[in-house]
Parts: C-alpha cells; structure tokens; sequence
C-alpha cells in the first residue's frame, strides 16, 4: 500500500488519527488526514466538558462536525471517552456519591445514544488506574462513587448501543512488568469471567525518553488478547526525530503485527505542529506536512 490505511488493511487492520474540529478546514491538514486514515478519534469534542456542558443539556456540534466527516469520507469513529476523572464539565467535578454516580451513567447512556450506529468504538473508561506501584485504582471523584463504577458504565454503554465495541483505554499499561498492566490486566480477566460487557483494551502509547517503547509489547498486547478481547494502539505518538524515533514507531507497529488480535493503530494528531505536545515533534508529518522518517518506517513496516 502507498498509504497507511491501505498498508494496514492488507492486514485487515486500520490506522488512525486523532482529529481536532477546528483544523478541518486547514486543507493541508485536511487532505492528509483523508488520504492517510481510515479510524477517527475526537481530540476533544467528544469529552464530557464537551458534550454535557451543562448538566443534562448535551451538545454535540463539535463532536458532529468530526463524525460527519469521517462518514461522509467512508470512515470509522472510534469514540472518545464516555467517563473519565479528567476534562469533566465543571458542574461534574465537585459531585460525588449517588447523584455522581448517576450523572456519570446519564452520561453515557445519552451520548452512547445519540451517536448509536454510528460509533464504531468507544473508549466507555479511560485512564481510572492509578500510576506507580499499586496496580490499584487511580482515586478519583468516579473512584469514590465505588469500585464497581467501570463496570456499571460499560453495561450502560452496551445497552445504550449493542452495536458498538467497547472498550477500556489508559497509558502506561505497555510495559508486562509494570504494576498498573498488571491492574488493568486483573481487571479485563475480571470483567470478562463475570461476563461484563467489554470487548478490547485500548493502549494510549504516549511515548517519550523517559517512557520509551518496551521490548516486551508484544508480550503485552499478547497476554491481553488471550483474555478474550481485542487490543488497539489507540493514541500512539514518540517524542524525538529521525531515525531513533522512526525505529521506535516501528517498533510499535511490530508489536502489534505480531498479536492477531490486535486490530488497529491511532496516532494522537496529523502533523508534529498539531500535536498536544506543544513543543514536540512526536507524529509522522512534519509541521508542513511532508513525511518524516517514521512515516517511511511505519509504512515499510506495515
Ligand atoms: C489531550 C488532547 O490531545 C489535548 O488537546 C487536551 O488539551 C488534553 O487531552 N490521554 C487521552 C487524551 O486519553 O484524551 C488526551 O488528549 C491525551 C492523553
């Protein structure tokens, strides 16, 4: 394939992109996002500050714009994030106790709702582990409305779309020996003996000096996998440039090529320049859109 999306379906997977409203009317950043993608992410707009503004008053344009575009362009929508500690709408972030509770479930349920058959995932809970050495549960205002909150949104999101995998996303999770792996791990072989609605895990792969590629993701995304579920790289970017960080991409893309069920590949922005990284070059394009080295080493590798 000359593109991503065409290298990655001849293995019947996708590559992806995370997608911001606002820039899709930059035509540069436009035409490669359509030429090069087939699996869309919302940055923002999909976020619980984004869609619930104001308690039970939901709004959707942004969040439109970006599925519209996707559709209209013969994409898939990876949603992102029905319940989540962070980017909650003011009105949220105070709550605790049943009226949270509820509030997060409404949430999901009516969001879930609305974009029914439309979603081709969606990421129901992300980021609730904690970091370090615990392997527990990140406290959080959803922690605290009790450890059953994770399962609770994903039978509302199944009921709310049948359709629609569902799946749990965090960070940090790439490394087998890391402790919050190994709490997300119990957690999916938890749900999926007790039969809790969850279909993949998805894997952010947030990389940087400090948090480098491990050599065990294979292993990793393996091991997950054996429970009965997908695996997805969901939010894939790589602090650096030239060919360490091309290596690295590659790297990435073994892995998962290597475990059949892991499906896709998200990188969290088009060019380095839209990155959430500010003053990062951790994407494929350059900031003017020309093809960087871990572009030519993840197609080769593709
Ligand atoms: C980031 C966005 O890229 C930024 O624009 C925003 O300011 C903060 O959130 N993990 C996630 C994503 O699941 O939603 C985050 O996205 C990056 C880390």
């Amino acid at each position: 394939g000359s593109t991503l999306q065409a290298a990655a379906s001849e293995s019947g997977r996708y590559f992806g992109t995370a997608i911001a409203a606002n820039r899709l009317s930059d035509s540069t950043y436009a035409t490669i996002a359509n030429r090069e993608f087939t699996m869309i992410t919302a940055e923002n707009e999909m976020k619980m500050d984004a869609t619930e503004p104001s308690q039970n008053q939901f709004s959707y344009g942004n969040a439109d714009r970006i599925v519209n575009w996707a559709r209209s362009n013969g994409k898939q929508v990876r949603g992102h994030a029905l319940a989540w500690h962070s980017q909650q709408p003011g009105w949220m972030q105070n709550m605790s106790g049943t009226s949270l509770r509820n509030a997060m479930l409404n949430h999901v349920t009516q969001v879930a709702t609305y974009y029914r058959g439309k979603i081709h995932t969606w990421d129901v809970v992300n980021e609730a582990f904690a970091d370090g050495s615990s392997g527990g549960r990140r406290d959080s205002n959803l922690q605290r409305t009790g450890n059953d909150w994770i399962e609770a949104a994903f039978r509302a999101a199944r009921a709310a779309d049948p359709g629609a995998k569902l799946c749990y996303n965090d960070y940090n999770t790439d490394n087998w020996s890391h402790a919050k792996t190994q709490g997300v791990y119990s957690m999916v072989r938890d749900f999926k003996s007790r039969g809790v609605p969850i279909d993949c895990v998805g894997f952010q792969a947030h990389f940087n000096s400090g948090n480098p590629v491990p050599s065990n993701y294979d292993t990793t995304l393996r091991n997950f996998a054996a429970l009965g579920v997908d695996v997805q790289i969901t939010e894939l970017d790589i602090e650096g440039s030239g060919s360490s960080q091309a290596q690295q991409y590659q790297g990435v893309v073994q892995a998962c090529l290597s475990v059949a069920r892991c499906t896709g590949i998200t990188v969290w922005g088009v060019r380095d320049s839209d990155s959430w990284r500010a003053s990062g070059t951790p994407l494929l394009f350059d900031g003017s859109g020309n093809k960087k080295a871990a572009y030519t080493s993840v197609l080769n590798q593709l």
